[in-house]
């Protein structure tokens, strides 16, 4: 009998600092930054985000986030098999944010590591976990997205600073006779490396470069458009299914606009499209699984749903997974 993978339980966390639009324009202005809610709303849907105190790393995001997973799945941290991070904040250069979580959760022994996706993350590691468990690598993994974007935030560049939060999501996979993952399909094209970076990194002692992230807004959003419908139909085919059939499209959390042209040339009504962007920003890999999180918890996603989930981010990647619930 073929061995599958299933998500049978999901959590999420945001750190309790909640900051809307006008909180962030009142603390911009404060060093000569100008903003506002309306531009802010009206070219991104972001709303609101989350800023962690400093002392608190991605894996403090993370483990909060997979002990509710675990709890929704009824297992065990003791019975992980497999633990996947993906983050572009990593706690420190190295061990693994991966590692450094497994220790906090007490599932001690089992494989841990990072994926470095950027927002395409959590694409890329539930795909990693979904082919471990179909080799019989791993029985029950926890595939986690967390970040502190907010370390990496130039406060003096308004262009970026109001677009990101801080966050986590998790899912716990595990083997199953029936069908989860149906398929995933995943590209990287790293010429696009400049258009979306944190260019600096640490060389005898000091950090070399400029450790803040830089945009080319336009750019990004030109190439996730269309990388993001190229990959939903190469999945929805891979599977032999349409758009027609999904029952809800779980996208990447960047921007509203960028959602709403995904789900157009889908042929999707918004309706069928999660969004949770406006209460959380973006959040690079933490962003799937967080509004993957908040849609079961809500109820509007349930046993037996088709889901479409796809993300794009820095290198470039993208890709996309197509899942039963
Ligand atoms: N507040 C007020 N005004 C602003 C702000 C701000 N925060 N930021 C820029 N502006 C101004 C600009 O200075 C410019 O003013 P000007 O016309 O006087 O020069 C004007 O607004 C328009 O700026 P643009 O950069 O042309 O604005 P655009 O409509 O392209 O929107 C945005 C910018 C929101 C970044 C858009 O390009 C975008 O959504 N890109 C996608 C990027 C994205 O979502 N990245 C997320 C990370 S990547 C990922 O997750 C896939």
């Amino acid at each position: 009998m073929r061995r599958y993978s299933r998500i049978t339980g999901t959590g999420s966390y945001l750190p309790p600092r909640r900051l809307t639009n006008a909180d962030l324009a009142e603390e911009l202005a404060a060093s000569g930054v100008e903003t506002s809610d309306d531009w802010i709303v009206e070219r991104t849907g972001i709303r609101a985000r989350h800023f962690a105190a400093a002392d608190v790393c991605s894996s403090d995001l993370g483990v909060e986030a997979a002990r509710r997973a675990l709890d929704a799945a009824g297992v065990l941290a003791q019975d992980i098999d497999l633990i996947i991070v993906a983050t572009s904040t990593p706690d420190m250069v190295f061990p693994s944010t991966a590692c450094i979580l497994q220790n906090k959760l007490g599932a001690n022994g089992c494989p841990a590591f990072d994926v470095q996706a950027v927002c395409s993350g959590f694409i890329y590691a539930l795909t990693v976990a979904d082919a471990m468990i179909q080799t019989g690598s791993a029985s029950k993994a926890l595939v986690i997205g967390a970040e502190v974007f907010s370390r990496i935030l130039d406060f003096k560049d308004r262009t970026t600073c109001v677009l990101f939060g801080d966050g986590a999501g998790a899912v716990v996979l595990e083997a199953s006779d029936t069908p989860g993952i149906l398929a995933s399909d995943l590209h990287a094209d790293g010429k696009h490396v400049g258009i979306l970076c944190v260019p600096g990194h640490v060389s005898g002692g000091s950090v070399l470069g400029d450790p803040l992230l830089k945009m080319d807004g336009q750019a990004v959003f030109k190439l996730a458009v269309g990388v993001l419908d190229e990959a939903a139909r190469a999945t929805l085919a891979k599977a032999g299914k349409t758009a027609a059939d999904i029952d809800w499209l779980i996208p990447h959390q960047a921007n509203i606009r960028i959602m709403q042209s995904t789900a157009r040339k889908l042929k999707l009504p918004m309706d069928k499209v999660i969004v949770t962007v406006d209460q959380h920003g973006n959040t690079s890999a933490a962003s799937i699984p967080l509004a993957l999180d908040t849609a079961v918890r809500s109820g509007r996603v349930v046993p037996g749903q088709l889901l479409l989930l796809e993300g794009v981010g820095g290198g470039f990647t993208w890709g996309a997974v197509l899942l039963n619930m």
